[in-house]
């Protein structure tokens, strides 16, 4: 009895055990809270805030005017003299110098036979880490991610952590963020363990059949020459082991520890199927256990077949990309999942399929999403190498860490079955220069040491110089910036046979603005510093989005794009740089600042998404003062044939055709005269059947608030967010679509308010204050989860407009 009564509490403790000691055997925790920031250099006098990280110390504000001025020629704008540019990187404080501090706790066990480090995900920038008083490491680059080893300064109890940051101006043509704004990870090891980013995932055959996976394992701590046994297994989504294996053997200094698996049937990952596996290897050295890592790739294959295009897992596709900047809007830099998960569903209903990281070395917390959402990605370095576009840009530190940025880029996010090219730098000026090809073959050599599995690229403006200079020869994919008039040409002369726009488009428009009459042009300014929805003006470098989707559709050795850009970021407010302040946004966005779509994104999706059909009808349909004037409409649409109707009176019925650039990809009624009322879309199918339609209505006097909040349950786990629209509507619910009237917020119970945002680049409102002006109708108001479960309550409300609440579940 006494036997069975031991082994049922040994059955208890042992799981118990092992799972202490696996969890023993590696700690890789997240530094969020207890750090305190200063703004300047630290005295007696500083003043020490209490602040969570990933922070970004510039996105409270104010805006001025005075932030950053920049007195540039900006010669890839195709500017000959040097001119003021307000706004260019956001008009909000993060220039100058921040100190964070905080303390770890660590004991005997987490210091007797192990390694000691600290991972910064990234901090902006010029980061020079101190640990007990002694610098322990430095990066100049924001982007870049880095390892401070602490073994030799860390003791038992009390440890201090000081990061000194510090941002000089004119680093940036946008905002990049200040302070620590992507993650901080201690983490615990034994001696004998895998470095950060130490393994390799190569992916021989991939097919239905079988796919041959070979891993490379480092291991740090070992005197070389030792014998150490890795048992991985493979395992996929499901957590079922589909391959396992035991190597034995010795591990030298510069070789890893090689382990080859067949995985039989494997799901392989695309942007419709984001099949995820993982290999967990556990290290013994003498029979001990001494780590467990875990690596997730996926299983694909990215062929890039000249003349032919873009082959994933066997079958060609257009790459349907946009081009996003590192920041969250009014969020800021600072680097928050559902933020970030809200930024891609957006983007994955519009059809888009890949990101161009531009241009920026991105967060590990985007790239895995991508990895399980489904997005192919281009990760990219650099806006410059040693000739400089600002004053203290990349430039300033080209010559001492271009080496360990780009190789640390490709370590960290080479087993990611999202990233299918790396770019080594974005319309640098060693474009123009005749030795500017042996720096991109350099840059490129460095890649294919990390990962010879990926393809190389760089986006270039430049098309003359580097048609003739061998810069873009000597890329693995030439990528091009506004260039398709030279595709041809480029096609003909570059021995690659394929290319792809890797910026596309940049036309501006702002959400809800509409001007009389239509502009197709390059440059337009507008008094109120808008640019006009019906998605005609662009900038002088740059094209509608007609010309790329047409060039998509017309070379098979265009590979795709990346459109200029998917969201609106904060900075470059193009084209309303030059001394327009206030002008502090960029209004390139498909989606505002305040994560809303405009027209634009209805146009793409009418093309790229092919899974659920898109009718939008723009402009809006309350135009006081315009009764009997023109006033143009366009429909977005997946559908053959549209018939359009303003209250019952048919414009009749369009199909796309080759007319004009426009007209292939819009449906436009020209000679539409505004009466209000009803303005009806009715959309046919190739039998002549209507299939759909859409209403939009005259709206009358604004009437009420309404609010949608893209989700209503949320993570009791302090981090969670909830994007609120609210909306000024009629009596009838249409949307009053100049409204502009303050809204304020108050979140009560389980949450905080976090920020707001209206998509408006001239608006100076502060993101952070619980108060918003409503631009063209809408804003969306951000709000955060406690770390409590329980409910919280938002009200919006405004004057001569009552109250709306939405109650929102934390668990
Ligand atoms: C490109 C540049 C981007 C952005 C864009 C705006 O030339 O690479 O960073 O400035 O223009 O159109």
């Amino acid at each position: 009895m006494k036997k069975y009564i031991l082994l049922a509490i040994l059955s208890l403790v042992v799981p118990f055990l092992l799972q202490a000691n696996e969890y023993g055997l590696r700690k890789d925790i997240l530094l969020e809270n207890g750090w305190q920031f200063c703004r300047g250099e630290e005295s007696p006098e500083s003043v020490w805030k209490d602040v969570t990280v990933p922070h970004d110390w510039a996105i409270y504000g104010p805006f001025d005017r005075g932030n950053d001025l920049q007195n540039v020629t900006v010669t890839q704008n195709n500017e000959t003299k040097a001119s003021l540019k307000t706004g260019r990187t956001g008009g909000l404080p993060h220039i100058g110098t921040g100190i964070y501090r905080r303390d770890v706790e660590l004991s005997e066990e987490d210091l007797s036979g192990k390694s000691v480090g600290l991972l910064f995900d990234g901090a902006m920038s010029n980061a020079k880490v101190y640990v007990n008083g002694i610098l322990v490491g430095s990066r100049p680059y924001g982007y870049s991610a880095f390892y401070c080893d602490l073994s030799s300064v860390a003791r038992i109890g009390r440890n201090s952590i000081k990061v000194h940051l510090e941002n000089k101006p004119e680093s940036f043509r946008w905002y990049p963020g200040a302070g620590l704004y992507r993650n901080v990870h201690l983490i615990v090891t034994d001696k004998v363990h895998v470095p950060v980013w130490g393994t390799k995932v190569a992916i021989g055959h991939s097919g239905p059949d079988f796919a041959s996976v070979r891993l490379d394992v480092s291991v740090d701590g070992l005197p070389s020459g030792s014998v150490i046994s890795v048992l991985t297994r493979i395992k996929d989504g499901n957590g079922r082991i589909v391959a396992s294996k035991t190597d034995t053997g010795r591990i030298y200094d510069k070789l890893p520890f090689r382990q080859n698996f067949i995985v039989e049937k494997p799901v392989l990952w695309s942007p419709e199927n984001p099949a995820l596996y993982s290999a967990e290897s556990e290290i013994f050295l003498n029979g001990r256990k001494t780590d467990l890592y875990t690596t997730v790739f996926g299983i694909r294959s990215a062929e890039f077949i000249p003349d032919r295009g873009f082959f994933l897992n066997g079958r060609m596709r257009k790459i349907h990309g946009v081009c996003l900047h590192n920041d969250l809007g009014p969020l800021g830099a600072g680097i928050n999942v559902s933020a970030l998960k809200y930024r891609l569903k957006l983007l994955k209903d519009m059809g888009c399929d890949a990101i161009r990281t531009a241009h920026n070395i991105p967060s590990p917390e985007l790239v895995s999403l991508c990895d399980s959402l489904g997005f192919m990605m281009i990760l990219e370095t650099f806006d410059s190498w040693s000739i400089p576009k600002n004053r203290n840009g990349y430039n300033l530190y080209f010559d001492e860490w271009v080496d360990a940025d780009v190789r640390d880029m490709v370590r960290q996010f080479r087993n990611h079955p999202s990233v299918i090219m790396w770019s080594i730098g974005n319309e640098v000026g060693e474009q123009r220069t005749a030795e500017g090809y042996e720096t991109a073959l350099r840059l490129e050599n460095l890649c294919h040491e990390e990962d010879p599995s990926r393809p190389v690229t760089c986006g270039m403006d430049q098309v003359h110089s580097v048609l003739d200079n061998g810069f873009a020869a000597a890329l693995d994919i030439p990528g091009f910036n506004y260039k398709v008039p030279y595709y041809k040409k480029a096609h003909s002369v570059l021995p690659q046979g394929l290319l792809f726009a890797s910026e596309s488009s940049s036309t501006v428009s702002s959400r809800g603005v509409y001007f009389f009459p239509i502009e197709k042009k390059g440059d337009v300014m507008h008094p109120d510093h808008q640019s006009s929805s019906y998605d005609t003006e662009y900038c002088s470098w740059s094209n509608i989005p007609d010309d790329d989707l047409a060039a998509d559709e017309d070379y098979p050795w265009v590979i795709g794009q990346f459109v200029w850009s998917g969201f609106d970021y904060l900075g470059e407010p193009s084209p309303y740089d030059t001394d327009a302040w206030p002008s502090h946004s960029s209004l390139f966005g498909i989606i505002d600042l305040a994560y809303i779509p405009k027209d634009r994104y209805y146009l793409y999706r009418s093309i790229w998404n092919s899974s659920s059909p898109t009718l939008h009808i723009l402009p809006h349909w309350t135009w006081p003062g315009r009764e009997g004037k023109t006033t143009p409409v366009f429909v977005y649409t997946s559908y053959p044939e549209v018939e359009l109707f303003v209250n019952g009176k048919s414009y009749g019925r369009h199909r796309k055709n080759n007319s004009s650039e426009m007209a292939r990809f819009r449906l436009m009624w020209d000679d539409v005269v505004y009466e209000p009322g009803e303005l009806k879309a009715i959309a046919y199918g190739n039998d002549g059947k209507k299939i759909s339609e859409e209403v939009i209505r005259t709206a009358g006097k604004p009437d009420h608030l309404v609010i949608l909040p893209d989700r209503t349950a949320l993570s009791a786990n302090g981090k969670d967010l909830a994007f609120v629209n609210v909306k000024v509507v009629d009596r009838d619910g249409n949307l009053c679509p100049s409204d502009n009237r303050l809204v304020k917020f108050t979140v009560k119970g389980e949450g905080t308010f976090e920020a707001s945002a209206n998509g408006d680049p001239t608006c100076l409102d502060s993101f952070r204050l619980p108060e918003m002006h409503i631009f063209s109708g809408e804003l969306t108001a951000i709000v955060r989860s406690s770390s409590a479960k329980g409910d919280m309550t938002f009200t919006a409300s405004a004057k001569g407009l009552g109250k709306a609440s939405v109650t929102i579940h934390v668990f």
